[in-house]
């Protein structure tokens, strides 16, 4: 069949909006029906380049972050149906490796593969003019169409709007496990969010969630602070420095006990302030990711890392287990306990995709949505 999809032909690039051809699902695989996109900002470092893609890797369907119907099921694939609704999610859970068997379903050694565009049996599914296109994440959230790996999927309940379920394909638990599992916030704790966009506000849902008696959210624009409020933010701060005095007043001068940088660019700077800001043994959580050209810039004292029992944590889709973690943060939004519709600043048609991380890049937005019709 044909879809409409947004492609990165090159890096740097842009999007480009063509039609494309796309197989029908095979065993295990799945057709959906887009119905929502989120615009995340680590589709603006694959076009910005920050993000390298091995080689043969372009052109690529591009977004991550989807909701969407089911249309037609793969044959031999039991538990699936015309109709389903699902999130997909920007990292797959093969249910057999290493890591799936952990309970760490974020770091299945398909995801490396998925994450290069192609498909875990090591195949595409999109072509253009007969010659193969990837699929971001194994999602190409920016196409009207896209076939999917049930690895990829998880149903979702009837009464949650697609709109809003699209964010859990990767914003909402990245966010939200970057607090609560990463930095294992606890009740009573001070928490800095450095960086409150789609990813950050999140954190600050899930810091608060946690019991946090201090969540400050820090970034420079005044939109965002002033946004934070309504996620559970009790203070904000426009400067890292003004953030960690924050901090610092409510603990006897010792610092934060948690920081979590989710800065749409970091820079090694932004991560030594994280560092600077906590308490002897806090946690920074390092959930942003930086330009290329910094991938190796941290410049931090060693010797304040060892001495003052500090530790840098990376963090990749918040630690979730997508097939527990996505039903349970939407079982969540239902009941009232995780703000989700809040999140959505702007909807954008895949026509008007460019201008959404422009408006991103300029800090308009929370979240920027393609809605489909
Ligand atoms: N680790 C993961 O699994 C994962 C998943 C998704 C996204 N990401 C990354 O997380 C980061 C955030 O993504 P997003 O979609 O929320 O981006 P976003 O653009 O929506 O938000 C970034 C925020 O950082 C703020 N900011 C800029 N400079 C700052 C500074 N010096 N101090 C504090 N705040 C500052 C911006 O104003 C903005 O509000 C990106 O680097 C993205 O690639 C990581
Ligand atoms: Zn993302
Ligand atoms: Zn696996």
């Amino acid at each position: 069949m044909r879809t409409q999809s947004a492609v990165l032909f090159e890096q740097p690039g842009k999007w480009e909006v063509v039609d494309l051809e796309l197989e029908p699902p095979r065993q295990g695989e799945l057709l959906v029906k887009m119905a929502a996109a989120g615009l995340c900002h680590s589709d603006d470092h694959m076009t910005s380049g920050d993000l390298v893609l091995p080689p043969g890797a372009l052109p690529m369907a591009g977004g991550h972050e989807a909701a969407g119907v089911v249309e037609e099921v793969g044959p031999h694939t039991p538990g699936w149906s015309v109709g389903d609704r699902v999130v997909m999610s920007f990292l797959p859970a093969c249910g057999m490796c290493r890591w799936c068997a952990s309970g760490m379903q974020n770091l299945c050694d398909n995801g490396a593969l998925v994450l290069a565009g192609i498909r875990p049996d090591g195949t595409r599914r999109f072509s253009l003019d007969g010659s193969p296109v990837g699929q971001a994440a194994g999602v190409a959230a920016f196409s009207q169409y896209s076939t999917v790996s049930v690895q990829s999927a998880v149903k979702i309940p009837d009464d949650v709007p697609l709109e809003v379920a699209a964010l859990l394909g990767c914003g909402v638990p990245t966010g939200w496990g970057s607090a609560v599992r990463s930095a294992a916030v606890e009740p009573g704790d001070v928490v800095i969010v450095m960086g409150v966009g789609g990813i950050g506000m999140n954190a600050v849902q899930g810091a608060a969630h946690a019991g946090a008696s201090v969540v400050i959210a820090l970034d420079p624009v005044e939109s965002k602070r002033e946004a934070a409020g309504a996620f559970g933010a009790t203070h904000t701060a426009a400067t890292a420095e003004e953030a960690t005095e924050i901090a610092r007043g409510f603990t006897n001068g010792q610092g934060a006990d948690s920081c979590i940088v989710c800065v749409g660019v970091v820079t090694g700077g932004q991560i030594a302030q994280a560092v600077e800001a906590i308490r002897k043994a806090g946690t920074v959580v390092l959930t942003g990711l930086p330009r290329a050209a910094d991938d190796h810039s941290l410049p931090i004292s060693t010797r304040h890392l060892t001495l003052f029992q500090k530790r840098i944590q990376g963090s990749l889709f918040g630690e979730s287990n997508f097939s527990r973690d996505i039903p349970g943060l939407l079982q969540m939004y239902r009941h009232g306990q995780l703000k989700l519709d809040e999140l959505i600043t702007t909807r954008y048609t895949l026509d008007t995709l460019n201008e959404g991380f422009a408006d991103m890049r300029a800090g308009r937005n929370i979240r920027g949505v393609v809605v489909y019709d």
